[in-house]
């Protein structure tokens, strides 16, 4: 059959119409679904007790992460146990990507569940990323990497070998429960406020020689990963990683050093100055370059407070005027 344009419209129409009301029964059915739902004989007590809706303004996040020996039994658990040997004795376990003698536990303790110091619970949830360091979005494997090529002055590992499936399970394993990309309270709270601090390279030299010597040693080389690494050197972090910054190294180092009682100093009991100083007289000490220094931050904004290098050109680099 042959129509006319005339008819044709009118078939549409009605098409359109039937379309409409067939949606809008849906919708409506719906709507009384639910209802019928909350009405079938239970109280709205008794509903809300046994289908709870979550609780969206609940902002306070416990900082609980699942202990090492309640892993599962198992290749997963065994996964995961491997994980937390490979960050916590970095050195002993996969010397042939470290560069210096680090351990991820130098600076991540115990096993990245210190949660003064840069803790890892929540990582593998807030990433992949976008990093204006990198300049792009960056995935759980290169988070990892970055730190192997920068903090451990190494080599990164490959993304899909076992060592880094190991690495990746433990992280997860101490994110259980952490929301993805959530507000987690304690992630990158390392660097503190240097505004308005002028640096005193002498006076941190003081700080460091009362109350950091004994266990980092008198050039910066450290007594072992765990016991008092290197802060400076060849043995320490390049000028890439994130503590080469000032505001970083000083909020560290206020937060979790001297390693209890030192020079009449406790944990936690630097001044913001004396911090400040204290960081500046190490960033002010010779240490490895990290060669790709000027593939960083390729759209801009690198922060001003961070020196790749002692020499490094920055009018604001306490050092680099000496
Ligand atoms: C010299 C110190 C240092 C060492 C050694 C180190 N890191 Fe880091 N790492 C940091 C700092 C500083 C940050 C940034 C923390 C912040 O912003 O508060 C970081 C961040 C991270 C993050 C991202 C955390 C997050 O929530 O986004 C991961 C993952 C990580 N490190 C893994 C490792 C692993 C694995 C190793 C060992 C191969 C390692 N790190 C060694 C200092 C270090
Ligand atoms: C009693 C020993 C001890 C004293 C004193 C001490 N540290 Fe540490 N430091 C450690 C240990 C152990 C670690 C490894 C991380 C951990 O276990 O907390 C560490 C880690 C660090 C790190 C991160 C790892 C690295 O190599 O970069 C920095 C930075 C640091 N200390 C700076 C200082 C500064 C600055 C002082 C003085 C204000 C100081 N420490 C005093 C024992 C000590």
């Amino acid at each position: 059959m042959l129509l006319t344009m005339k008819s044709k419209k009118a078939y549409a129409i009605i098409a359109f119409l039937l379309i409409f009301s067939l949606i809008f029964s849906a919708c409506s059915n719906q709507g009384e679904q639910t209802k019928n739902g909350a009405d079938d004989g239970k109280s709205a007590e008794e509903t809300a007790a046994n289908n709870p809706i979550p609780d969206a303004t609940n902002a306070i996040l416990q900082f609980n992460p699942p202990k090492l020996e309640d892993a599962p039994e198992g290749p997963l658990g065994d996964y995961i146990r491997w994980g937390y040997d490979m960050i916590q004795n970095t050195q002993e376990t996969l010397p042939e990507y470290v560069g210096n003698k680090l351990s991820c536990a130098s600076c991540h303790a115990d096993g990245g569940l210190n949660i003064s110091a840069s803790p890892l619970v929540g990582s593998t949830t807030a990433n992949p990323q976008y990093r204006p360091r990198e300049g792009t979005v960056i995935s759980m494997e290169d988070r990892i990497n970055e730190c192997f090529k920068r903090s451990m002055n190494g080599k990164p590992l490959d993304t899909n070998s076992e060592e880094m499936k190991a690495m990746i399970s433990y992280l997860s394993y101490i994110s259980t429960d952490m929301p993805v990309y959530g507000d987690i309270p304690w992630r990158g709270k390392s660097p503190m406020k240097i505004e308005g601090i002028t640096p005193n390279i002498e006076e941190g030299e003081k700080v460091y020689t009362q109350s950091c010597l004994a266990c980092h040693a008198a050039d910066g080389s450290g007594n072992g990963p765990l016991t008092g690494p290197a802060l400076w050197g060849e043995n320490s972090f390049n000028g890439g990683a994130g503590l080469a910054r000032l505001s970083m190294l000083a909020g560290y180092t206020q937060k979790n050093m001297p390693k209890g009682a030192m020079g009449g100093i406790a944990q936690g009991e630097l001044t913001d100055q004396q911090a400040v100083d204290v960081a500046a007289y190490i960033l002010s000490q010779a240490r490895t370059l990290y060669e790709d220094y000027d593939k960083d931050f390729p759209s801009g904004g690198m922060p001003k407070d961070w020196f790749y290098h002692p020499d490094h050109e920055h009018p604001d680099n306490p050092a680099s005027n000496k």
